[in-house]
C-alpha cells in the first residue's frame, strides 16, 4: 500500500490504531511523540529523532486536565492547533492524533498509574499528583498508539525517568528514546510557557541556565561540594529577579537522589518562579 505524503489529522482511538497499523502494514516501525501543543523547536526535534531512526513520526496533542493542579495554568496553557498542525506537516510527521478531552477520558477514572521513588523529590512535593496525572495520559496514549519508541524531551527530565521507570516497570514494549534540550540561541530552554514571560523576565530568565553552567563548572573543578555551588547560584537567582527557586540541586542522573560530590553521571535540576512564570531546566554534569 502507497501511504500518503502528508500529515493524517486524527481525533479518535479506533483512526489512530487505523493508521498506525496502516504503515505497520507496509512494514515500517512508529514512534509517537506526546505534547501538549504549543509546539515549538523542542517539539519539532523530537519528530526529527523518530525520523533519524527510520520511524514513521506521529504526535499528539492533548492538555491532559489530570497533570494540572487546582491553581496551575491549565485554562491558560497555550493552545493553537492549526499551528500545531503546519509545524508538524512541515516537519514530515505523518499522524496527529488530537483527541477531545471526552475521547481520552470516557469514562470516569477508576485506574491512576503512580511511578514511586522517581517521584518523590524535585517536582514531586512542589505538583501534587502530577507525575500520577503524566504517567496515566502517557500510558494511555502508549496503548492507544502502540508505537515502537515514545520520544520524550530531555527538558523535562525528571518525568522522562518517570516514564522510563513506568515503561520498565510495566514491561510495556516500547523504546522510549529522550532528546536533547533545544535552547534558544541565548540558552535559554525551549518551552511552550516562555510565551508567558514579559521581555524584562526573559532577560532574567537567561540567568537560570548561567548559574546551571557555574554549578557545573564548580563541581567539575572540584572547587566546591555541590551543595554549597548550588546555595551559591539560587542565591545569585534570587539577587538577579527570580521570585522564588523552588530547587536547585545536583542528582544522580537515574536515581534523581540529591548527590555531594559528582562521581557518575549526573544532573544539576532546577525549578524557578519568574512572575506568573514557572521555568524548570537542567543539565548533564559527569
Ligand atoms: O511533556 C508534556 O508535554 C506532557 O507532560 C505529556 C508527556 C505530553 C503528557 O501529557
Amino acid at each position: 500500500m502507497i501511504m500518503p505524503e502528508k500529515l493524517a489529522i486524527v481525533r479518535t482511538v479506533a483512526e489512530l490504531r487505523h493508521a498506525v497499523a496502516a504503515y505497520r502494514a507496509t512494514g515500517r516501525t512508529v514512534g509517537l511523540v506526546p505534547t501538549m501543543g504549543a509546539l515549538h523547536e523542542g517539539h519539532v526535534s523530537l519528530v526529527e529523532g523518530a525520523l533519524a531512526r527510520g520511524d514513521v513520526p506521529a504526535t499528539s496533542i492533548f492538555v491532559n486536565p489530570t497533570q494540572f493542579g487546582p491553581t496551575e495554568d491549565f485554562s491558560a496553557y497555550p493552545r493553537d492547533e492549526a499551528g500545531d498542525f503546519a509545524k508538524l506537516e512541515a516537519a514530515g510527521c505523518r499522524i496527529v492524533f488530537a483527541p477531545a478531552k471526552e475521547e481520552m477520558y470516557p469514562a470516569p477514572m477508576l485506574t491512576t498509574v503512580k511511578v514511586t521513588g522517581v517521584t518523590d523529590g524535585l517536582c514531586g512535593p512542589f505538583r501534587p499528583g502530577h507525575f500520577d496525572g503524566v504517567a496515566t495520559v502517557v500510558s494511555k496514549l502508549l496503548m492507544m498508539a502502540m508505537p515502537d519508541r515514545g520520544y520524550f524531551g530531555e527538558k523535562d527530565y525528571q518525568q522522562l525517568q518517570v516514564i522510563k521507570t513506568m515503561v520498565r516497570d510495566l514491561a510495556m514494549p516500547i523504546e522510549i528514546v529522550g532528546m536533547p534540550t533545544v535552547r534558544e540561541p541565548d540558552g535559554l530552554a525551549m518551552s511552550s510557557r516562555n510565551r508567558y514571560l514579559s521581555p524584562a523576565e526573559r532577560t532574567t530568565a537567561l540567568q537560570l541556565y548561567r548559574e546551571m553552567n557555574t554549578v557545573a563548572q564548580k563541581v567539575r573543578d572540584g572547587r566546591s561540594s555541590c551543595s554549597e555551588a548550588t546555595a551559591s547560584s539560587s542565591k545569585a537567582l534570587l539577587a538577579a529577579g527570580f521570585d522564588k527557586v523552588e530547587y536547585l540541586t545536583v542528582v544522580d542522573a537515574e536515581s534523581l537522589q540529591p548527590v555531594e560530590t559528582v562521581a557518575g553521571p549526573a544532573r544539576i535540576v532546577a525549578a524557578t518562579r519568574l512572575g506568573r512564570t514557572r521555568l524548570i531546566d537542567n543539565i548533564a554534569v559527569d
